[in-house]
């Protein structure tokens, strides 16, 4: 039940875990803690909510002086999971995407949080089944994948494992509208849930297309844009977001749910990524690569 929903722990104070912090106490006004490994990255993580806070609502006029305070005064940082986990009614973990970690994270979880606790993980496509078997409430766990960047993105995918309950993906989706976003709710056994899964399959064919010299990335992006009506194209949201080095770091686990021919790393990102090509913020990605690289011939 979504009014007995009071303490939020999140852990991982990394690019997500901050940014949905931030959303729990500003949207949902709820108080939280946020946990990491260590007190550097967690005071890390509350200076860049802090400068969140103040640049895109403050300096825009959407919040006061005052508003900010409150909203940040809500939101504590702390090292110690058992200690957040053990006074939360709700948990999202958005440690690193690397199922071994999440299910050490499960496990703790388990143990420190008040058997009501709904646990939740915010990965991008490991399996909510394989967290949950470490747990003793695997009808208490789901997924709840929030999208980059947090304040922004309206898509919160709800992603039941096996034993996921019908009142825990009821109270996901209720806590998602609460926080202003929009749920749909899918199935783990898709590795990239909905959204990701079907736009890595346009991807994928875009980086082959700039690979057998179809098109640049520009005119590829321009056409998708034109033609389907998309805000940004799928290879500049890649340079935007980093999916280069993602998908290189990430090559083992999509081989292994979806299959040799759509999991192995295209030539041209592991090309790429070799180079440092990887895209993210401040980093060159795909458009770079081609005016510095393959526009030149062999
Ligand atoms: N970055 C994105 O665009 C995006 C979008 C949606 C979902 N996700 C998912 O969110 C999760 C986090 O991604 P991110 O981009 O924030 O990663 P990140 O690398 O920025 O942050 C991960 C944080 O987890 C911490 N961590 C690792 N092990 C821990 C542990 N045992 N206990 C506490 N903290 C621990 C790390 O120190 C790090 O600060 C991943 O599962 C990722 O797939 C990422």
């Amino acid at each position: 039940m979504i009014e007995n929903i009071k303490n939020f722990a999140v852990i991982g104070a990394g690019r997500m875990g901050s940014q949905i912090a931030q959303l729990l106490s500003r949207v949902g006004k709820y108080s939280v803690t946020i946990v990491d490994v260590s007190d550097d990255i967690v005071n890390g993580a509350l200076k860049s909510i802090e400068a969140d806070l103040k640049r895109y609502f403050v300096d825009k006029g959407k919040m006061t002086e005052d508003e900010m305070k409150e909203v940040f005064s809500r939101i504590r940082g702390g090292t110690s999971i058992a200690e957040a986990a053990g006074k939360a009614d709700f948990v999202i973990e958005a440690v690193f995407e690397n199922l071994e970690i999440k299910k050490n994270v499960f496990a703790e979880l388990d143990r420190s949080a008040p058997p009501h606790a709904i646990l939740a993980s915010n990965t991008s496509g490991l399996s909510i089944t394989e967290m949950a078997s470490v747990t003793r409430r695997p009808e208490k766990v789901a997924g709840m994948h929030f999208f980059n960047p947090v304040a922004v993105m309206k898509l919160v995918e709800v992603v039941r494992g096996a034993f996921t309950s019908d009142e825990t993906v009821a109270t996901i989706c209720e806590l998602a509208r609460k926080l202003g976003k929009e749920p749909v709710v899918c199935r783990d056994v898709s590795y990239g849930f909905l959204a990701n899964r079907a736009y890595g399959g346009m991807m994928r064919e875009a980086i082959e297309m700039v690979w057998e010299r179809v098109g640049s990335p520009e005119e590829i992006d321009k056409a998708l844009k034109l033609g389907y009506n998309l805000p940004m194209g799928p290879l500049e949201l890649g340079d935007m977001t980093g999916s280069w080095g993602l998908w290189a770091s990430s090559e083992q686990d999509r081989i292994r749910e979806l299959g040799p021919e759509k999991g192995r790393l295209h030539p041209l990102v592991r090309w790429m990524v070799r180079a440092g090509y990887t895209g993210g913020p401040g980093k060159k990605g795909i458009y770079t690569f081609w005016k510095d690289v393959l526009s030149k011939g062999p």
